[in-house]
């Protein structure tokens, strides 16, 4: 079996002597790496106005990390222009935030096309490539452009609209056509796969088979979505030691007996945080017999920061914490806390298992794994309960959650109140249900399922025996 190589916009390196980094995608990936060894590569993270034109490699456990920096101009025109200020507003259903301009959208393929190019120089012929999300659709046909016949898949993270939305993007034709050089294109949800299948139909105007098929130049494409999970044990076992920790203690002392409720997410405005805010006050208005007995941490990490639309969010975050705070607080009760920084992972899960209510609510979600952790972390003798918006795509798979849609700010907060007042037998059963399922799939199994269509090792593509 050939090497797996993975082309994804940020490279996170393992630190010397760790043999790879904490959650997302370097956790998937753990046994497909170490049973066959692999490269990884991709951005760096580093902005530098000439940077030199080199791969740098670092190895690691079984995997060579290929990382390359950004100039100034790529980093402005690829990632906070076309990838952030066009694509990732029209993947999210959000027109009316997307940004087009024809030069970012050049060096956006430019940038995609210099990737290529370096990864070419670094490939055995047997590897298999597998290409991570939006920032890199057109890696696959530059590569086929530059001769490669290798297997290559895309997994694409986020929502996929359909065609009245996708062909809104100038040049929406030819991203679609972009697909084609892929193998297999794996989306999170049916809700998703219905959209790729329809912008494939819509955009190309190719016939589409039965099971999400398509020919073109002698090959076949596949399309099939892949709902990506979470490490579930593992990260029951780390919430389980964080609750007893300092961090997390610190903060039950805090609360003085008070219920929790914890929202947690990059600050974007694809995640309802405005919508959120505004729910958790319509709670304390409505339903007055919760003032000072509940409070709210919202932590939100700060990302994208130089990109406008990111900035105006800040200042209506910050706003509607402070309306809320000044309206209801108390001297000894804050009902909003909100911390604009990431907290760290472990932290993190101990403070999930410390609220009875756990609040994940976006306006459009590809999975959305804080709702998968959420429950991952939960006591099972005492769970928490998740409300969770209808438009993650994790909603597919846990309707045991409470269903909100995150536009209607009483619902929202009615729906926060049947969270803090159900029954135990009843928290009970629904996390029961949903831990199950999120034992069954887990992000190991997502990425294995992933890789054994793309290879033809999945049952249905066995040749008959
Ligand atoms: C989402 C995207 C990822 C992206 C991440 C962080 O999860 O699907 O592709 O890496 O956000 O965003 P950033 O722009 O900081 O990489």
């Amino acid at each position: 079996m050939g090497r797996l190589v993975i082309v994804s916009n940020r490279v996170a390196v393992p630190r010397r002597g760790e043999a790879a980094a904490a959650g997302g995608l370097a956790v998937a990936l753990k046994d497909a790496f170490s049973n066959r060894g692999g490269l990884w590569f991709g951005w760096s993270g580093t902005v530098s106005p000439e940077p030199p034109d080199v791969v740098r490699h670092a190895r690691r456990a079984k995997v060579d990390y290929a990382v390359i920096d950004l100039s100034q101009a790529a980093y402005d025109g690829f990632y906070a222009g076309y990838a952030n200020s066009a694509l990732w507003p029209m993947f999210h259903f959000r027109l009316g935030l997307l940004s087009y301009d024809r030069d970012q959208a050049e060096c956006y393929r430019a940038v995609n096309r210099r990737y290529a190019e370096k990864l070419m120089g670094m490939l055995r012929p047997d590897d298999t490539i597998w290409v991570h999300d939006y920032q890199m659709i057109p890696l696959g046909a530059e590569l086929r452009a530059l001769g490669s016949r290798h297997r290559i898949g895309y997994f694409h993270h986020i929502p996929f609209p359909p065609w009245a939305v996708f062909s809104a993007m100038p040049g929406a034709e030819d991203l679609i056509r972009d697909l084609l050089a892929y193998d297999l294109v794996g989306v999170q949800t049916h809700r998703d796969l219905a959209g790729l299948v329809d912008c494939m139909a819509q955009g190309t105007g190719m016939k589409m088979r039965a099971g999400g098929e398509v020919r073109f130049r002698g090959r076949r494409i596949r399309l099939r979505a892949f709902p990506i999970g979470i490490a579930t044990d593992e990260f029951a076992d780390v919430a389980a030691r964080s609750a007893d920790a300092p961090e997390a203690q610190r903060l039950v002392a805090s609360l003085a007996g008070r219920a929790l409720i914890i929202g947690a997410e990059r600050l974007d405005y694809t995640k309802g945080l405005p919508e959120r805010l505004k729910a958790f006050g319509a709670l304390l208005n409505r339903f007055p017999e919760y003032r000072s007995k509940v409070t709210y941490l919202q932590v939100a990490a700060r990302s994208r920061e130089d990109v406008e639309s990111y900035k105006d969010l800040k200042r209506e975050i910050e706003h509607l914490a402070g309306c809320i705070n000044g309206e209801h607080a108390d001297a000894d009760w804050t009902p909003v806390r909100y911390v604009g920084r990431a907290v760290p992972r472990d932290t993190l899960a101990g403070y999930y298992r410390a609220a009875q209510v756990g609040l994940v609510t976006p306006l459009r979600d590809g999975m959305n794994l804080v709702a998968k952790e959420y429950v991952a972390a939960q006591d099972t003798e005492n769970p928490g309960v998740l409300v969770l918006s209808r438009f993650a795509g994790a909603s597919e798979e846990m309707p045991e959650a409470l269903t909100v849609n995150p536009l209607d700010a009483v619902g929202m907060a009615e729906a926060m109140k049947a969270a803090l007042e159900m029954p135990l037998e009843e928290r009970r059963e629904r996390h029961g249900t949903m831990l199950r399922r999120l034992r069954e799939n887990t992000v190991g199994g997502w990425a294995k399922s992933f890789l054994d269509v793309l290879e033809g090792h999945d049952a249905a593509e066995a040749p008959p025996s």
